[in-house]
């Protein structure tokens, strides 16, 4: 049984989708089962192992409050934003609500939402490492 919000992938061709109304058929692309995404809270993802910021983490969502609502940072060191890894989408989801916004490479990673609920939560997703939240 599905759940709402749960991302799946197609290993096989790379299709992404997201559940929007929970079913109890297996989710089926390219002839394999998708696989579910885990939303990662831990970064253990080395990505340089001689740099000295090793310990910093490049994934999980850092939620801040601005003027005008919610500021998320991807990474306490900011994720790479390269063609070949890359955060593909950051969303925050309040109160029944789920807001997402898709980046390019090149792009900061980082996005604001105008929302002023307290209580939120966000995930991003990585090219390479997947799905993160906070
Ligand atoms: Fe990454």
């Amino acid at each position: 049984m599905t759940q709402v919000n749960q991302i799946y992938k197609c290993d096989v061709c790379g299709n992404i989708v997201e559940i929007l109304h929970t079913g109890a058929g297996e989710l089926v692309c390219c002839n394999n089962p998708m696989k579910l995404q885990e939303e990662n809270a831990v970064d253990a993802a080395i990505e340089k192992p001689s740099d000295t910021k090793v310990m910093e983490d490049k994934h999980i969502p850092i939620i801040e409050k601005t003027d005008r609502g919610i500021l998320v940072k991807i990474g306490s060191a900011p994720h790479p934003m390269e063609e070949a890894h890359f955060i593909e989408w950051i969303e925050l989801l309040v109160g029944g609500k789920s807001c997402k916004r898709f980046l390019n490479p090149g792009d900061e990673p980082q996005a604001e939402f105008c929302v002023q609920e307290d209580g939120v939560q966000a995930r991003a997703y990585c090219s390479l490492h997947g799905l993160w939240k906070s």
